[in-house]
């Protein structure tokens, strides 16, 4: 019986592209079968701004699987990209990208002799991506970074099963945590506790900034590296470039119902609709798809005859030899159906048998899961942040809230752009027309309604912008402190 998927060709190239690896698949006598759904720009063009159809939602939940081609999102009409939330709504958690030295796609790292042979898994659901985003003055624009435990735990295990699974030896985990105190912090805790369950598995971290750096100068320390989900989409795109560009970086966002396999690229416009696009990225995306379906030998067998193909030396346009000519998509997916069986001489997979496939979606859920790590935390109000808008001096300001304070706060400090102001800081530090006024308790218990009654009674006398309450789980702060505190 065939293994049904849903596939979304996507818009610009999508179609070229896609139409090329299906029939690489076809010549393998690959058992899928294919329902093309419809997702993209002309469904956004339609009016529908989740930009695709109700059948192509039904498909995907159904099947499971997704392979879709690269996707427009239209400019300046307030719909959401379509990539990023078929990742999110259908909690695609881990993003991974495996980058490989390709023989035939030469890059100043192969002319050297090194050898890349690393996956990143990037956490695809949380962080900036959740787009919650307020100007709360005229001046000052504020995004909520959301990084939970569940949803680092989730994506980190993923990490460590992968690494196991493939025999590598050591994950790092690459942060910022020396700033992000609790949000990364908590990222690189959870991995720390994840890592435990491995013992056969090295586990170390590495600061972003010092990991970007090392990824150019010796990339061949790394093999498994697991980050946070803006980070890891900046890292991977470097990871990208070292083996030769976007055109060979495939992709597959894996959840525990739907899994989505996608080229990283664009629709690239610029070359839609003359059959000279790269199909390799999509091609290796479809490969990874395979070997998820279990159709481990199909997979083998199509990226051998991709690798010789490239050892060959044919090629797109956009790569490759620029004194031999150049083959059009049509032409660059002939020659890797002629070349199914070949072997490269460097590298290139093994023939496994194929595992029991995967079937499709068995279960439809109830309900939308919650996940809580700890339900019985003791959390304790330990007082409020407010962020107000302002253009007094912190000290005029200072003075002015305390008009309105009463017995249960104290005003401890107040921030300007995350720099402590009040009551001590230096005269040198610049002011935007938003504060934060840090209130904690006196002596006795706080209750939600006592900040807001707080926040209330400030309003009277300076424009309130947002409430954040300052918490304490199980005796550990749940806040960080101003620089200068
Ligand atoms: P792009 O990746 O489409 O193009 C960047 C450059 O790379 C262009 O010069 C293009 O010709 C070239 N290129 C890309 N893929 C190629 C291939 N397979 N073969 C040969 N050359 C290739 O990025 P751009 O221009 O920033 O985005 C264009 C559109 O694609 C936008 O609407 C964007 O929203 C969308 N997009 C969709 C993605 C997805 O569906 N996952 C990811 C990135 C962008």
């Amino acid at each position: 019986m065939k293994t049904k998927i849903a596939v979304a060709k996507g818009d610009g190239i999508g179609p070229e592209i896609m139409d090329a690896v299906l029939r690489i698949f076809n010549a393998n006598d690959v058992q899928l079968d294919y329902e093309f759904v419809e997702m993209g720009k002309s469904y956004f063009d339609a009016g529908h701004s989740t930009g695709m159809t109700d059948q192509a939602k039904e498909a995907i939940e159904k099947y499971g699987i997704l392979f879709k081609g690269p996707m427009e999102t239209p400019k300046g009409k307030g719909v959401k990209s379509i990539n990023v939330t078929a990742r999110k709504v259908w909690n695609t958690y881990a993003n991974q990208r495996d980058f490989k030295t390709l023989n035939g796609v030469e890059t100043v790292f192969s002319k050297a002799g090194i050898k890349i042979d690393m996956t990143i898994v990037r956490e695809n659901i949380e962080d900036t991506y959740g787009g919650i985003e307020h100007m709360i003055t005229n001046d000052v624009a504020v995004g909520r970074r959301i990084i939970t435990r569940p949803g680092s735990a989730q994506v980190i295990k993923y990490a460590f099963e992968m690494a196991k699974r493939k025999g590598y030896k050591k994950v790092f985990c690459g942060h910022k945590a020396n700033i992000m105190k609790l949000t990364d912090g908590l990222f690189l805790e959870t991995f720390y506790d994840i890592a435990k369950n491995y013992p056969e598995i090295q586990a170390s971290d590495i600061i972003v900034d010092d990991l970007c750096m090392k990824l150019v100068s010796h990339p061949e320390i790394f093999q498994v590296l697991v980050l946070p989900n803006l980070q890891g989409d900046i890292v991977s795109d470097l990871c990208a470039g070292l083996i030769g560009g976007l055109g060979f970086a495939p992709s597959a966002n894996i959840g525990d119902n739907i899994s989505i396999f996608e080229a990283v690229h664009g629709t690239a416009p610029d070359i839609a609709g003359k059959n000279i696009a790269n199909p390799t990225a999509l091609l290796l995306s479809g490969i990874s798809m395979l070997r998820y379906l279990g159709f481990t030998g199909h997979a083998a067998t199509i990226e051998n005859a991709l690798l010789y193909t490239l050892e060959q030396g044919i090629h797109t346009g956009d790569f490759g030899n620029r004194s031999t000519p150049s083959a059009n998509t049509t032409a660059f997916a002939d020659a890797i159906i002629a070349n199914l069986g070949k072997h490269p001489a460097i590298g290139g997979a093994f023939a496994q048998p194929n595992f029991e496939c995967k079937t499709n979606m068995d279960f439809e859920p109830a309900k939308n899961k919650m996940t809580e790590s700890e339900p019985n935390v003791k959390t304790e109000i330990a007082g409020v942040d407010l962020f107000v808008e302002s253009t007094l001096q912190p000290k005029e300001l200072a003075e002015l809230a305390k008009t309105k304070l009463n017995e249960k706060f104290q005003i401890v400090m107040l921030s300007n752009r995350g720099t402590q102001v009040w009551p001590t800081g230096s005269i040198y530090t610049e002011l935007v027309n938003q504060y934060r006024i840090r209130f904690e308790k006196t002596h006795t218990t706080l209750t939600q309604k006592d900040v807001l009654h707080l926040a209330a009674d400030i309003s009277e006398v300076v424009r309130v912008c947002s409430v954040e309450f300052l918490m304490i789980f199980d005796g550990k702060l749940g806040y960080s402190l101003a620089q200068g505190q």
